[in-house]
């Protein structure tokens, strides 16, 4: 049984009345975002069962997850911090920037803290070149942009969430204490 057909029967049909009856593949995006909703990612078993219901192979459903940095194939942490460090973003210094805030997380790119609170991800460009060096973060369904970053700046906001989600001060952070910047605006 397609448990997600089982589980969301209404949105299902709802996605796919959007479409012609032959075009059901175009409902690959929305039956993902409807699966990660879920899990907060997408499961193999669900890429299977969203192939079932367009109709096409699970390849090509998981080609989509690969290609879309606001999809993923695994659990990681509760916030999703990605750092475009693409061309335009590296000549202000993303890579540099991506760099410090690893060592200050005590992570590498790919990596999730041990608290299970951060993952950071390198990616490709995210469309905001000339804001660098900045960041997307995911947390659940929730996509945000933070631009014109240091360090500080991401530690500061990455302790108001910490607070926020799991109601304790950052642990990731346990080498030298960063202090907030002065002044500086988060977006
Ligand atoms: S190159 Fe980084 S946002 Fe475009």
């Amino acid at each position: 049984m397609n448990q997600l057909l089982k589980k969301f029967p209404e949105e299902i049909n709802r996605i796919l009345a959007r479409y012609p009856i032959d075009r059901k593949q175009a409902a690959v995006m929305p039956l993902l975002h409807l699966a990660q909703g879920e899990e907060g990612f997408v499961s193999r078993t669900a890429l299977q069962e969203i192939a079932e219901i367009t109709g096409i192979s699970t390849t090509e459903v998981a080609s989509v997850v690969g290609f879309y940095t606001l999809f993923h194939d695994a659990p990681e942490g509760k916030i999703r911090l990605q750092v475009c460090t693409d061309v335009a973003c590296d000549l202000r210094g993303a890579t540099e920037y991506l760099t410090e805030l690893c060592e200050k997380l005590g992570i590498k790119p790919g990596e999730t803290s041990t608290d299970g609170l951060i993952t950071i991800e390198e990616v490709k460009c995210l469309a905001a070149c000339d804001k660098a060096p900045l960041f997307q973060a995911q947390i659940g369904d929730e996509v945000d942009y933070h631009e014109n970053q240091t360090p500080a700046r991401t530690i500061d906001w990455l302790r108001s969430m910490s607070a926020a989600l799991i109601g304790t001060p950052l642990k990731t952070i346990s080498l030298e204490e960063t202090k907030p910047e002065e002044g500086g605006s988060h977006e």
